[in-house]
């Protein structure tokens, strides 16, 4: 298996985030961790040894300046990208009708204007090196239409939309861009915002029925960041333990 390759994870200070910049510590690779608190970062840096090659980078993702701030940290630490995750997301609980402008626009930037913008801040870094990977976080609740969420629903459409697109602009860089769909995976913003009953009928409704936990979503990405997943782009791959069979 291939190593010590720079890994840019957003979001990285969450519950998924976490979980992935351990598998890619683990494997020999240099991951530059970035989320919006030198807190919240702090906390996952105490949590490896102090020799791990991480690198964390407190930034905004949702803006241009956080996206600018970011690529000239990753300069300093390393002269190129291999893989990008964006894992960076917000999925606020709204009905359509109390969802206000300020609230549709912050989801948007979050999960779908970050998303183009981290990419488009590290795209340089990864195509000079001829070579990269791009996995981009979307959503289950873009095959369940998931109610009180028509914000957090479209920016997920938004994603597919636009890995599917930036796949056919960078194949020709040895770059491919893929999407991993999370059915509802047990973080805290979940335990804190979706009621029990809610869990409830997502276990029953899956093939494999039990909680999904961020573990699972650890092999799916690390291969899609891996060479033996080379000739896969421009796909949602939908991680679910069989919830919806697209
Ligand atoms: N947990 C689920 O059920 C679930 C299901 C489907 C998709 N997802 C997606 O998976 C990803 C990770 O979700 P999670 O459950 O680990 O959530 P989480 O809240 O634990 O982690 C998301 C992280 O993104 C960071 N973030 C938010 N806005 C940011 C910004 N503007 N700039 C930089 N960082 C920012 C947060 O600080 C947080 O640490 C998200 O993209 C989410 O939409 C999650």
């Amino acid at each position: 298996m291939q190593s010590n390759r720079v890994v840019v994870i957003t979001g990285a200070a969450g519950g998924i985030g976490a979980v992935l910049v351990a598998r890619f510590l683990a494997n020999g690779d240099t991951v530059i961790a970035t989320d919006l608190s030198e807190q919240a970062l702090d906390r996952l840096r105490d949590g490896f040894d102090s020799d791990a090659a991480l690198v964390t980078v407190a930034a905004d993702l949702s803006g241009e300046d956080g996206n600018a701030a970011l690529a000239a940290a990753i300069r300093e630490h390393a002269d190129r990208v291999d893989v990008l995750i964006n894992c960076a997301g917000w999925f606020p609980i709204t009905s359509f009708e109390d969802i206000e402008p300020e609230e549709w626009r912050r989801v948007i930037d979050v999960n779908l204007t970050g998303t183009y913008l981290t990419t488009r801040a590290l795209l340089p870094l990864m195509k000079e090196n001829g070579w990269g990977r791009i996995v981009n976080f979307g959503s289950g609740s873009f095959f369940d239409g998931t109610r009180f969420q028509a914000h957090y629903v479209a920016a997920k459409a938004g994603v597919i939309g636009f890995t599917r697109s930036l796949s056919r602009e960078v194949g020709d860089w040895g770059i491919t861009v893929n999407v991993i769909a999370p059915g509802l995976t047990v973080t805290e913003p979940v335990r804190r915002t979706f009621p029990q009953e809610v869990l409830e009928a997502q276990r029953a409704g899956r093939a494999l029925k039990r909680d999904q936990v961020p573990e699972d979503l650890v092999g799916p990405v690390f291969f899609l960041a891996s060479p033996d997943a080379g000739f896969i782009t421009g796909q949602t791959i939908n991680v679910d333990g069989g919830k919806f069979m697209t």
